[in-house]
């Protein structure tokens, strides 16, 4: 019995003697980690100075820092620098043929959600890269929300794959006289350039939508014909001087052509007039090849108030003698309201009546 006491007494004391061993060790390993990060918190508190000295002396507009890294920092004291890149002429994003339907409702909270990038007034440009033109897109309106909602839908994600700089103006015909594509699209011409310096505008029916994301909203050398091969047509031409559904002139295109005609009132005629006005003005029509060109049409009834113009033949005659007389230079319009949605900028006008 004395002798098992003896026994377990020296192993208690051997477990004693282990226990204040690794006492000491853990001590010893902390402390050499301790004074290990020590070191590194010095180092990098002078790197950090450094670094915030010298930027500070070059730079007398600088970027407020608040981050912690050196190396971070110094990138984003450059960019401010930095000017963007040119985006390519053909976007990367881009992704061809495009399946457009109008058999389902469109809620604008979600298409909304779903283009977080485009700003308030329909405004969008592109991140990464500095867009090649700035494009003013130009609808008609007047009634048709359904059509708009379903032109928001499908438009808004395209352009922002072709990289465009471009905002979305909606003017809108006030009251219930007949109505005047023509002086509601010089309006919106004229309005979206108070706004910003746009060198390229697009004139977009409401109802007509792309089925191909090449089919580019940009200018061209030559006014540009978008709405190539309609489906109501059957994917094909009318006839060669068709000039509707969606077209772009850039800026010095359209001052050539004195915009477009006024005195149009009711539905037709006013396309061939522009027609006539580009190529009176010496140009030529552009236009993407009939599978690029691809445009799908909303059916509907046509709009009372927007019967045919009985005057059109005998306008369309007249082009020629006519155009430097009316048209941008000749417009007249009250603008009657402003506002900026989350998808488009509309602009409410009364442009008189016939
Ligand atoms: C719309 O029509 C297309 C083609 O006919 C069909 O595939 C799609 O399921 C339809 N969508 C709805 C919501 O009905
Ligand atoms: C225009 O017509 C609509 C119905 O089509 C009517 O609700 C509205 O009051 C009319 N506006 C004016 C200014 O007459």
């Amino acid at each position: 019995m004395p002798g098992d006491s003896s026994v377990n007494f020296s192993v208690l004391h051997r477990i004693c003697k282990l226990v204040v061993l690794l006492c000491f060790l853990h001590i010893a390993v902390t402390v050499v980690f301790y004074v290990r990060s020590f070191d590194f918190r010095v180092a990098f508190v002078q790197n950090q100075q450094s670094n915030y000295n010298i930027p500070m002396f070059r730079n007398t507009n600088r970027v407020v820092s608040s981050g912690l890294e050196p190396a971070k920092e110094e990138k984003v004291l450059e960019q401010p620098v930095k000017k963007l890149e040119k985006c390519p002429e053909t976007s990367p994003l881009l992704v061809g043929p495009l399946r457009v339907e109008f058999n389902f409702s469109v809620d604008l909270e979600l298409v909304k959600k779903e283009n977080p990038n485009v700003q308030p007034g329909g405004r969008f440009k592109p991140k990464d890269c500095e867009a090649l033109q700035k494009v003013a897109i130009i609808i008609a309106f007047r009634y048709r929300e359904e059509h708009l909602k379903y032109w928001l839908h499908y438009l808004h994600p395209i352009l922002q794959r072709q990289q465009l700089d471009y905002g979305v103006y909606v003017i809108k015909q006030d009251g219930n006289d007949t109505f005047n594509k023509c002086r509601l699209l010089n309006t919106g011409y004229a309005e979206a350039l108070k706004e910003y310096d746009y060198n390229c505008f697009v004139f977009n029916d409401v109802d007509v939508i792309p089925m191909d994301d090449r089919n580019t909203y940009k200018c061209f050398s030559q006014p540009r014909h978008l709405a190539v091969s309609l489906d109501k047509f059957n994917f094909r031409l009318p006839y060669v001087q068709c000039f509707g559904g969606a077209t772009s002139l850039s800026k010095e295109q359209y001052l050539k052509i004195n915009g477009f005609p006024n005195n149009y009132w009711g539905w037709g005629g006013e396309d061939d007039d522009i027609y006539n006005r580009v190529v009176t003005s010496g140009m030529s029509i552009s236009r993407p090849n009939s599978e690029i060109g691809k445009c799908r049409m909303i059916r509907h009834n046509r709009d009372k108030l927007n019967d045919p113009n009985p005057q059109r033949f005998n306008r369309i005659a007249h082009t020629r003698e006519t155009m430097y007389k009316d048209g941008i230079n000749s417009l007249k319009y009250q603008v009657l309201s402003i506002q900026k949605l989350d998808l488009f900028t509309t602009i409410t006008v009364d442009v008189g009546k016939p």
